[in-house]
């Protein structure tokens, strides 16, 4: 298993999920952790990451220079440069800065550039100010590009490398195959990381835990309540209830879906709560949407202990769906890249209350290791494809005050625009795909009759963790098409709009 040490890079993650598709399994660290921490955690090899640092400032995050003891070491961009100072290097801070493309020239032919000529170019992506001008003896230059004479350099003698640029983007089309040559041809490491072979490994550490008590699970209709449930099922089977709230905000049919996967299709035991009179009574007149939230976060947890406490006695543990990403110690200065969206998330999630002790079989994973594991479970694609679907529902949806009524035009046109999104074959390549049900009515009119009704937008993005998203070009058919169903199928609304903001400065969601 490969170490991580981060020391800010924004590409930090991107690293871990390379080495992970390589099939070996890896962790994110801070710079914090000591020698004895590190030695024993036992790592095949360790990658020091990037980071917004130079090594000469004052208070640079640092890393015990004991690790080139511990395990063959990579050091990329801010991680090359710490690795070369601790040799005796001299770093200063470049002519120019080289960011973006660029194209590095493969000097000399060693294990990590297996598969490159003496003398082959290939392009990758920089992002640097500080370069490596000197190299002590010890140290051999392996690459050079237009703005560093040591694009990458290995120690003569030992295992330890070092690269300026960045192999984990995608912008460094063979940074893959030199960061497997690392993994395996200088670390040994085995692609041995495969979804069977965490399941096994989870179901193994969920049965020790949990022994002969009961566990409870609030599913969402998510990816993640329902991959982890699934996981937790198949380690206890009939210790293990479900719980699903009908919130009275949930998209046409969804618990239906949600019955039929897990009742039928796995045997899970699942207790099925209609709450919605209790979320839009409580919901009555409220326009704001962060009062909007609080009231429908309020309302889950009480409906839920409610529910939990009549399973019975002796429920001694709740599953939760928490990521990897949410749980990453990180040395960036907002304390981890998902605060923006975890905050989000909780809003509408469960409380995670003492009197039980809590099973997260996901806080290892990434959300596409997420659903390759929940695939391998068997859950159908239907639901490990899911588009993000916020824990209020459609409550921040219906614009101002949230009515029955509204709530069954939106969801009207909400599935008939996903239905047709579908249809096209262009539901994976969005990252959400929503209506939105507008406080205003617009002047229409329909064969001799002026009408006067709702207006409802269409949003798409696409985004890789929704911190930031691009709205989703659909051919026009498609949006003619959907634009027309919505208007002659859904009673009472006359005009169909698409939303073309982009995230930044606009949200994905309009409330
Ligand atoms: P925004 O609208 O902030 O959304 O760009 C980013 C992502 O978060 C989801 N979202 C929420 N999820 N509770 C949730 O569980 C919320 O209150 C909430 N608000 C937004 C949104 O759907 C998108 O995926």
């Amino acid at each position: 298993r490969i170490l991580i040490i981060d020391f800010g890079s924004q590409y930090t993650q991107l690293i871990a999920r390379r080495v992970r598709e390589a099939r070996v399994y890896s962790e994110i660290h801070p710079p914090t952790r000591s020698l004895e921490w590190i030695r024993a955690w036992k790592p095949t090899g360790i990658i020091l990451s990037g980071g917004p640092n130079s090594v000469y400032d004052n208070g640079a995050p640092s890393t015990p220079s004991g690790i080139v003891d511990v395990a063959p070491v990579l050091g990329v961009c801010y991680g090359m440069n710490l690795l070369a100072q601790l040799h005796g290097a001299r770093i200063a801070p470049g002519t120019q800065r080289e960011y973006g493309r660029a194209e590095v020239e493969v000097l000399e032919s060693s294990s990590l550039f297996s598969g490159f000529g003496r003398g082959e170019k290939t392009p990758v992506w920089m992002s640097h100010g500080d370069q490596v001008t000197e190299l002590p003896n010890d140290l051999e230059v392996l690459a050079r590009s237009v703005g560093s004479p040591v694009a990458a350099f290995r120690h003569r003698d030992r295992p330890l490398f070092g690269v300026q640029f960045h192999p984990e983007v995608a912008h460094s089309p063979r940074g893959g195959e030199i960061l497997a040559n690392f993994l395996f041809d200088v670390c040994g490491a085995k692609p041995d990381w495969t979804p069977g072979a965490f399941i096994d490994d989870e179901v193994a550490k969920i049965r020790a835990k949990v022994g002969t008590s009961r566990v409870i699970c609030g599913l969402s209709g998510g990816v993640d309540s329902a991959v982890a449930a699934a996981l937790v099922h198949r380690a206890i089977g009939d210790q293990l209830t479900c719980i699903f709230v009908d919130t009275g905000l949930l998209r046409l049919h969804e618990r239906d879906q949600v019955e039929r996967t897990f009742r039928r299709h796995l045997g899970i035991d699942l207790r099925v709560i209609d709450a919605s009179d209790r979320f839009l009574d409580a919901l009555d007149g409220v326009e704001d949407p962060e009062q909007k939230r609080k009231i429908i976060g309020h309302t889950f947890i009480d409906v839920f202990e409610d529910a939990s406490a009549s399973v019975g006695e002796d429920v001694k543990f709740l599953v939760q769906g928490t990521l990897y990403p949410d749980v990453i110690e990180s040395a960036s200065p907002t304390g981890g890249p998902s605060v923006t969206i975890k905050t989000h998330h909780n809003v509408g999630g469960l409380k995670p209350d003492m009197k039980f002790g809590l099973i997260e079989p996901l806080r290892e994973l990434f959300k596409d290791e997420v659903r390759n594991v929940g695939r391998e479970l068997g859950l159908p694609e239907e639901m490990v494809g899911r588009h993000p679907f916020p824990g209020p529902g459609l409550a921040i949806r219906v614009l101002g005050a949230v009515t029955r009524d509204a709530l069954g035009v939106l969801r009207q046109a909400d599935a008939i625009y996903l239905e047709e999104i579908h249809e096209a074959g262009l539901y994976d390549e969005i990252w959400q795909a929503f209506a939105v049900l507008l406080p205003v009515r617009s002047v229409g009119v329909m064969g001799d009759y002026r009408t006067y009704e709702n207006v409802v937008a269409l949003r798409a993005v696409t985004s890789t963790d929704g911190m930031t998203a691009d709205w989703f070009p659909f051919p026009h058919d498609v949006l003619a098409r959907v634009s027309n169903r919505i208007i002659n199928e859904v009673r009472g609304v006359n005009r169909v709009v698409y939303d073309v903001s982009s995230k930044p400065p606009a949200t994905i969601e309009w409330e």
